[in-house]
């Protein structure tokens, strides 16, 4: 189906007479952004309490050589007090934070936002005692617990930047970050349960703690009880500490443009990078786009199924609800366990009225059955997101029709880990939506669809090409942890005076957005980012292999899988049991999100004269559609193709 015969689908009229925004409030705003943006970002400062009003709105540029990003630069504030303080007087007993377990046979939790304050403090005194100050770096490798989010608040009531490592990352990934962002602590836990099975955290964290500094210390919370090895020097036992840790600590006052965390994230080229995020301007942007991309209102139940340890969790599980006095839940399990209705048995429960999740997991879901979720009473949900991918049409329609009972506006959320908030979506009472569309952009966001090789801005509609945006929003990441030039590299210099978001899209003759894909060597594997790069570094790190070109293949499930071309060393036979040794040893290198789904012998690969690999024609091969090659006229052995064709993997 072309996207001009996409089916629309227009805002309720309850959705409209709800929401925050609507059409003509959406018009009025955005046009507003567009033409006073100095005015339009100095009203939505407001969102946030500050200790030190700003008088400076942004000051930014975009130039290669020069690129600077700063927003309300003179304030100061604490993102703590935020998320926490200033909501005591009013919900101080109101519920923060709804944890579900991952077994639904073990007790959920409601932590009011006094409990949030007094949990937090505890867990800042803690650090402030193990030497932690502003400025410093603290790793966080939990499981999802309110710890985490506790943990989280602490870093940011001391100043202290945190770096989350989801837990599903190995222990060599573990030690680059804290190498990466030489960290002083790493907060863990014993074991993270997760579909009834229990990731052994603590001694994952020994292990990388043997390739970090010796000074580093490890605050291990007790979640299962279970036995972990103990380093009397180092560790720190944080279930036990908390018994004694005062309950109150004043927030330190950051400056607005104080990074607040790195996050690191996949590109196309070399090791995953670290991201940076500020104090001021991220905490506004992800308050407002929390509260109007899904429309919440006080006393709404909001869950976000996504996991800390990726951006979705820093901004809409955490630091977004918590700065609009939100009731956040927070799932420790899988959709899948005990069975494949515990997502909407969750819903049900709680009551949730806001649901966001991951096109893959709604995939998962539906290959289960409506069954499951028939079973569930659905009709708290008011609001559906989905975030991470593209999402395509049929499980658009499932979660439209079988999950939303048809009444819930789907919107689908665009942005990265690098916008820190969504830059792309539907609003709920605003916009009309298209099964599969990104649609508006959020207020200040001025897309621009480029013409790839020329980048020649394309102005009219229908449009395809590469994605940037013209002009910077508070959300926006500051630099990349330790190397600005890479950051001016990396998003600056492939067009100029543009961010260049490395997506491909499309807009429809309405206007409309549709995000393509990724247009560079990153792929998309569950909603989980991932260098192709960095498979490849991690497979000829293993003895037997000479080379290594990995590429991204459509998968029913997954979005996309990761498909490797392998050449052995002189005399290594291929086998079946190498196979598999080499996929454990990506899931040991990176962590099982990286488990290669399909590794291919490659006697050779496809290279030209100059001995670059092309990798378009491993991507056709890997698709299983190598009717149309284009021009192999420049390899250095063409005979190379036909070999892979007919060993290919995927039939
Ligand atoms: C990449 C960013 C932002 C949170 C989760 C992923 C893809 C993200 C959508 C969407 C189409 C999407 C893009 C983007 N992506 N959301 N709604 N429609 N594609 O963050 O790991 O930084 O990945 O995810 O390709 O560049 P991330």
């Amino acid at each position: 189906m072309s996207h001009a015969e996409a089916k629309i689908y227009p805002p309720s009229a309850d959705a409209e007479a709800k929401a925050h925004v609507d059409a003509a409030a959406y018009e009025r705003m955005y046009s507003a952004s567009m033409s006073d943006p100095e005015g339009f970002w100095r009203e939505q400062g407001k969102r946030v309490d500050w200790m030190k009003p700003f008088t400076q709105v942004r000051d930014v540029d975009f130039t290669l050589g020069n690129v600077k990003i700063n927003w309300y630069a003179d304030g100061e504030l604490n993102v703590s007090a935020n998320c926490i303080d200033r909501h005591l007087e009013k919900r101080g007993d109101q519920t923060a934070i709804i944890w579900e377990p991952d077994s639904p046979d073990e007790a959920a939790k409601h932590i009011t936002y006094k409990e949030l304050h007094a949990e937090t403090c505890r867990m800042a005194n803690i650090l402030r005692d193990l030497g932690v100050t502003k400025g410093d770096r603290v790793i966080i490798y939990m499981p999802m617990i309110p710890e985490a989010a506790y943990a989280m608040l602490a870093c940011a009531r001391i100043g202290a930047i945190h770096s989350i490592v989801f837990a599903g990352f190995s222990p060599d990934a573990l030690a680059a970050r804290v190498n990466g962002s030489e960290a002083k602590v790493v907060i863990t836990a014993d074991f993270a349960p997760r579909g009834g099975k229990a990731t052994p955290l603590k001694a994952n964290a020994d292990k990388a703690l043997k390739n970090c500094d010796a000074s580093v210390k490890c605050l291990v919370v007790r979640r299962t009880g279970g036995d972990v090895a103990w380093d009397d020097a180092r560790d720190r036992d944080y279930t036990a500490l908390a018994k004694n840790a005062a309950t109150t600590c004043a927030p330190e006052p950051m400056n607005a443009e104080d990074p607040l965390f790195i996050l690191y994230t996949s590109g196309s080229t070399g090791l995953p990078k670290g991201v940076v995020h500020s104090t001021g301007g991220y905490l506004v942007y992800a308050a407002m786009t929390h509260e109007i991309t899904f429309d919440y209102h006080d006393g709404d139940i909001y869950w976000c199924t996504a996991d800390v340890g990726w951006v979705t969790g820093h901004s809409y599980i955490v630091y977004g609800p918590l700065a609009n006095g939100a009731t956040t839940l927070m799932f420790e399990g899988v959709p899948t366990y005990p069975d494949a209705s515990r997502f909407w048995q969750v819903c049900e429960k709680h009551k949730v009225n806001q649901f966001y999740t991951a096109p893959t997991a709604i995939r998962a879901l539906m290959g289960q059955g409506r069954e499951f979720a028939e079973k569930a009473d659905l009709s708290s949900l008011r609001i559906l997101g989905t975030v991470g991918e593209p999402i395509n049409p049929e499980a658009w329609n499932w979660y439209n029709e079988v999950i939303g009972g048809g009444r819930c506006p789907i919107v689908d959320t665009w942005w990265q880990t690098e916008t820190g908030g969504h830059l792309m979506t539907p609003l709920p009472g605003a916009h009309a939506t298209k099964p599969g569309a990104a649609m508006k952009p959020f207020f200040g966001i001025k897309p621009v669809v480029l013409e790839p090789t020329t980048g020649e801005e394309i102005t009219t509609n229908p449009a395809e090409g590469v994605l940037c945006i013209a002009d910077s929003w508070p959300g926006q990441m500051r630099t990349v942890w330790g190397d600005h030039a890479r950051f001016e590299q990396t998003y600056f210099s492939d067009y100029k005076d543009y961010y260049f978001t490395g997506d491909g899209c499309k807009r429809d003759a309405d206007g409309d957005y549709w995000i393509t894909g990724r247009v560079d060597d990153v792929i998309n594997v569950s909603g989980h980012r991932m260098g192709t790069a960095e498979v490849e570094s991690a497979l000829v790190a293993h003895d037997k292999v000479a080379e290594a070109a990995v590429v991204g293949y459509s998968h029913d499930i997954k979005g996309q899988g990761i498909y490797c071309y392998v050449t052995l060393m002189n005399g290594e036979e291929p086998s079946d049991a190498l196979r598999t040794e080499l996929r454990n040893w990506v899931r040991t290198e990176i962590g099982p999100i990286a488990s290669p789904d399909m590794i291919q012998w490659a006697p050779g690969l496809p290279k030209t004269r100059s001995g670059k690999i092309m990798r378009r024609v491993l991507r056709k091969i890997a698709e299983n559609d190598f009717g149309a090659l284009g021009d192999t006229s420049t390899l250095a052995d063409p005979s190379v193709v036909d070999e892979l064709i007919a060993n290919r993997m995927n039939r």
